[in-house]
């Protein structure tokens, strides 16, 4: 089957694109930047082409020429402070340039990534996990459009009938994240590494969720015949970065983490309680426990530096 994926070269896609060559499907993975991450060794069962989700002529272009029947678009910029009007063209056109040559090439399946981000901060829910049900608090440029990109996926299900998902993921982590809110990856990288790394809020909170999962969450749903719903929360870990140095410090004692203050965080966190139990009803996804997660990333740092695992 021929499957789609924009922003395939990024973080979460070149796993994404991994995990569907792995399952046996013939993969088109289009990015701007085609030489981020390299398919070599998958041979042809991935081709990486270069193009720009934000022209409309290349995502038909491309797009024609694999015949998808399932798309995924996986690119976006992370965070808020962008030009408003480079940030719209990626984020709102680009993304309806994914939906409309969809729609116009009858692909069966189209996947994009919405976010936790939607919800906003945590206060305004209380103590309790937030649904996918829930109404929608985000207040900055990365949240309001994640917002528009529900809408609009709704908007083409409604008026054409196509079948659009897509996932709310929470603070994905892994060793190799830079773009974003970085915070629960650099307190376990750069220890690893071992340097001594400082916060401002100890009771600030974060729902990790390694990138393997959301990976395996991607392609998963994407694959399946027809949600039920037309968007997930991932969930992820609900934990301070005082307990992440806890854990890390379990495994690299004198780890040189500290912080500022130890309250004053929490008020101002974003979503961490996350309830994602129609992810796990429908599509039996299982994360593994957060604390190996940590584990795995501190040894893919020293692997990188040539030292032997932890274990
Ligand atoms: N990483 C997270 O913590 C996180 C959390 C929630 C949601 N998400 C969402 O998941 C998706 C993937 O995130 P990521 O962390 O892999 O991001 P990333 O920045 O690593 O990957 C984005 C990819 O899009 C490509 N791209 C950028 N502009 C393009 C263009 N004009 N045309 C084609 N490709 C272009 C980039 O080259 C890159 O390979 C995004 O929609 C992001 O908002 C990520």
């Amino acid at each position: 089957m021929s499957v789609f994926v924009i922003g395939g070269t990024g973080f979460i896609g070149h796993r994404v694109v991994r995990l569907l060559a792995q399952r046996g499907e013939m993969v088109t993975c289009m990015d701007i930047n085609p030489g981020a991450h390299s398919f070599a060794d998958l041979g042809a069962q991935v081709s990486s082409v270069r193009g720009d989700v934000t022209q409309f002529d290349d995502v038909m272009a491309q797009m024609t020429k694999a015949r998808p029947e399932r798309v995924i678009n996986l690119s976006y910029f992370i965070g808020s402070d962008h030009a408003p009007h480079v940030a719209m063209k990626l984020n709102i056109l680009g993304m309806d340039n994914c939906f409309e040559a969809a729609r116009l090439l009858n692909v069966k399946h189209t996947m994009y990534a919405s976010s936790l981000a939607v919800n906003g901060k945590q206060t305004h829910y209380g103590n309790r996990p937030v649904t996918e049900t829930d109404e929608v608090h985000g207040e900055y440029q990365y949240a309001k459009h994640k917002i528009v990109n529900e809408w609009q996926a709704q908007d083409y299900t409604e008026k054409f009938g196509m079948l659009i998902t897509g996932i709310r993921p929470a603070n994905v982590t892994g060793p190799d994240k830079v773009r974003g809110s970085v915070d629960h990856v650099n307190i376990i990288t750069e220890p690893a590494r071992g340097n001594p790394i400082s916060f401002p809020f100890k009771d600030a909170m974060r729902s990790p969720i390694h990138v393997d999962d959301i990976a395996e969450v991607f392609a998963r749903v994407l694959m399946s015949e027809k949600p039920q719903y037309r968007i997930y929360n991932s969930g992820g870990t609900g934990i301070s970065l005082g307990e992440i140095a806890d854990i890390v410090g379990g495994y690299l004692p004198g780890a040189g983490i500290s912080f500022d203050k130890d309250t004053g965080g929490k008020e101002a966190s974003g979503n961490y309680l996350i309830d994602n139990a129609r992810l796990v009803r429908e599509f039996g996804v299982q994360y593994r426990p957060y604390h190996e997660r940590v584990l795995q990333i501190i040894n893919d740092v020293r692997r990188d530096k040539g030292l032997p695992p932890l274990r």
